[in-house]
């Protein structure tokens, strides 16, 4: 039960385990200090593990994208603690944002509005536009409201690779380049956040997550939805300015197998008899039901089975195994329900999609 204290010290970071249900607001306030004296910490959303920094102060998020190589024209997500914050950040809020609001929030969806000057521009990469979100995690939110700031935060790991759902895959990807990586345990959702973008009419949806276009239109009627080509641009003109760089990938290949479930076994079938007679391992990512592949002892063979809410929640740390794993590539089958948040997530970490012919 002593959920709450130091497991780990090093040279610069520190993992601080925080019980969800009982927080420790001491640490949490020591963190939040940090954060808003311009140093990064790490902390967990619903969605993934973020890595904050006083989104007021440019110095600080300067540092973000130093720690993470990440582009300096890829917007952040600027996370706060109270629904009424958008009013302080961005501009132009429309009832259809409020609405959103009322309906998701604390939760996972991204909205997209016009914003304050107050905003330096490094957080938005320029744009005149914002991304907010206020998550639904009670350490994130004590942090966020304990630090008095809005805190800019995209997903804490190297860039281009799989978004982080535990503390120890940011301590993996982000070891001695955090101050304070702030344990709050798995995360729920697994995948990121749903991105509205409330600046066009009618609103399109730019990423898609947990919150779906039903949900959306449910509330607020007609959405567009950028359904990306292979590089996820729209007329090469990229919405979000993140979704044109590949990411989610693990270091070793991976191929992604689509189409109808007898079409998908035989070309994996065929493939895995392919990288065997190289002497290859191979790691497969299966959800159809039932052990549908002869593999070997040195091969991994992972099956995430058919619902959602547990195969977000398993993606990200899954491709990661298969790393550590040391498999010489990855095979992977289509989500069969053709989810969009899970199929987006697995083309984008594909370095080849096959579509299996019948
Ligand atoms: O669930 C999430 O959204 C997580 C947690 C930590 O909150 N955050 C996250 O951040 O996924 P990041 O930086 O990995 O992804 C943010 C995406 C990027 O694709 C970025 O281009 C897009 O949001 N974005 C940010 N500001 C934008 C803007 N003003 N216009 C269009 N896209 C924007
Ligand atoms: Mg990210």
């Amino acid at each position: 039960m002593a959920s709450q204290k130091e497991i780990q010290k090093d040279k610069n970071t520190r993992i601080i385990r925080v019980g969800k249900q009982k927080l420790d607001h001491k640490l949490i306030r020591e963190a939040a200090a940090l954060l808003r004296s311009g140093e990064l910490i790490a902390f967990p959303t619903e969605t993934v593990y973020g890595l904050g920094a006083n989104g007021l102060r440019e110095d600080a998020v300067r540092k973000i994208f130093a720690v993470k190589g990440r582009p300096p024209d890829n917007p952040l997500i600027l996370h706060v603690g109270f629904k009424k914050d958008i009013l302080l950040y961005g501009r132009n809020i429309s009832p259809s944002v409020k609405k959103l609001i009322h309906a998701f929030w604390p939760g996972p969806l991204t909205i997209i509005v016009k914003k304050r000057t107050k905003i330096p521009d490094i957080v938005t990469a320029g744009l005149d536009t914002l991304a907010l979100r206020m998550p639904a995690n009670s350490v994130a939110l004590a942090l966020i409201r304990a630090a008095r700031v809005p805190v800019a935060a995209p997903s804490a790991n190297v860039s281009g690779k799989p978004s982080p759902t535990t503390a120890s895959h940011v301590y993996q990807d982000l070891f001695g380049k955090v101050e304070i990586i702030l344990d709050g345990g798995k995360t729920d959702v697994g995948i990121e956040s749903t991105i509205i973008d409330c600046t066009v009419e009618p609103p399109a949806i730019l990423r898609p997550g947990k919150i779906t276009r039903r949900q959306i239109e449910n509330t607020i009627g007609f959405v567009d939805n950028y359904l990306y080509n292979s590089n996820d641009t729209v007329d090469s003109v990229p919405k979000s300015p993140g979704l044109k760089y590949r990411h989610y990938a693990p270091d070793v290949q991976l191929i992604l197998v689509e189409g109808d479930a007898t079409a998908v076994k035989a070309t994996i079938d065929a493939l895995i008899r392919q990288y065997h007679s190289q002497n290859k391992r191979v790691g497969i990512l299966a959800f159809f039901p039932g052990s549908r592949y002869t593999i070997g002892k040195q091969d991994t063979l992972v099956n995430l089975g058919l619902r959602k809410q547990s195969v977000s929640r398993r993606l990200f740390e899954t491709l990661r195994y298969f790393d550590e794993q040391k498999v010489d590539v990855i095979l992977a089958e289509n989500f069969p329900s053709h989810d969009q948040a899970i199929m987006n997530r697995l083309r984008k970490a594909a370095s080849e999609i096959i579509v299996a012919q019948a």
